[in-house]
């Protein structure tokens, strides 16, 4: 039974935990470099991508780093949407490397359309990059992607895109390919069900092409150093040997579920929230028909103390998430993402009303 209706880290399916306890590998050998391969493939499906997939040692920034340092050449600029905390987030890490970043804002809560980038771009023409969070876990909106793409894509055709979908990928619908998106990234501790420490970024032909016209991409997050090494089925520097032999285990599982069927029972969750939210009388903080499939916000409309709520809620061995930054205390969030199936959140929920009716 899943018990962590956090977004991230989530509960870890018992045989994938079990994976990581395997004997150690060299990284430098025929046996890793084998598991690496087939995990490297795999793992494309989840993008939808015909690309190659990164894969690393870190959370999930590691990647929001490495797109502002290898796709923006000197004295261009990248343009972030933000309605959220990650989006400015995405902006400080820009802004941390010397990277020139204006940002199109929303009020958090709503999302961010197409029709924003392309004011956007057609006030400038020296965009190299465009960065957008897919499912902005600060406040449960998911942002219409490929709607922004195909915007960028109209006036910029040459403008590179990249997507933070830390807590959408493999949970909800991202296509990269079909969609024209040129890097995406996620992180293993949110809808993929895996231990923290692990990150996952797809990266088309184009942004490697970009990364060569840049001089100073660093070392770690060097996508030009990262394929060198992925072509020898490894990496540059020592890979997470058990954080992948979970991520072997974890990819059968999620194809054998089925993206389809997973995106349907993550959809479904988020459906069953709402309506449980909305006849309780509370109100969701997220815009009708951007509400996230993997995190639910919603809105304290009944002045809940969320602390006290938790503490019940651990003696019954689950937990739910305050509100983010400025949002806590207004708002609460019940994730429903990687191993989550309706049964458990109907012991939630179930708690979730005694609280309602005891307190
Ligand atoms: C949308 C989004 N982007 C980025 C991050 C940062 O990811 P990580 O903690 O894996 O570095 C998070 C973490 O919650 C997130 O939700």
């Amino acid at each position: 039974m899943a018990r962590l209706f956090v977004p991230g880290p989530v509960d870890v399916a018992p045989e994938v935990a079990q994976a990581q306890t395997k004997p150690m590998l060299p990284h430098r050998s025929p046996e890793f470099e084998a598991l690496f391969h087939a995990c490297e493939q795999r793992a494309r499906a989840l993008f939808f991508t015909q690309y190659r997939v990164f894969i690393s040692a870190s959370s999930g920034t590691g990647f929001q780093e490495a797109a502002v340092r290898n796709l923006v050449r000197p004295g261009r600029r990248a343009l972030v949407g933000i309605n959220g905390a990650f989006g400015k987030r995405w902006r400080e890490v820009a802004e941390t490397n010397g990277i020139l970043v204006d940002s199109i804002e929303v009020p958090w809560g709503r999302p961010l359309r197409g029709k924003l980038f392309t004011a956007a771009l057609e006030a400038r023409d020296d965009y190299d990059l465009v960065m957008v969070v897919h499912n902005e876990t600060s406040t449960g909106v998911e942002n219409p992607i490929a709607e922004i793409a195909a915007a960028v894509r109209a006036v910029r055709p040459d403008a590179l895109i990249a997507v933070d979908s830390v807590s959408g990928l493999a949970g909800a619908r991202l296509e990269m390919d079909a969609w024209g998106l040129d890097m995406v990234f996620t992180s293993g501790q949110k809808a993929l069900a895996l231990p923290p420490g692990i990150a996952l970024a797809a990266v088309s032909d184009r942004a490697l092409a970009r990364a060569e016209e840049v001089p100073q991409r660093g070392w770690y997050f060097d996508l030009l150093r990262l394929e060198k090494h992925r072509l020898k089925d490894s990496t540059p520097a020592t890979p997470p040997v058990s954080l992948i032999y979970a991520l072997d285990v974890q990819l059968d599982r999620i194809l054998a579920e089925g993206l389809e069927a997973r995106f349907a029972r993550h959809a479904a969750l988020a459906q069953r929230v709402q309506t449980w939210a909305r006849e309780r009388g509370f109100g969701l903080f997220a815009a009708e028909g951007y509400r996230s499939k993997t995190v639910t916000t919603i809105t304290n409309t009944h002045g809940l103390d969320i602390a006290a709520l938790n503490a019940f809620l651990l003696q019954r061995g689950m937990r739910i998430a305050n509100g983010y930054g400025p949002l806590k205390g207004e708002t609460f969030r019940i994730a429903h993402m990687g191993e989550i199936q309706m049964s458990d959140l109907d012991q939630l929920l179930a708690a979730l009303d005694e609280y309602l009716h005891t307190s």
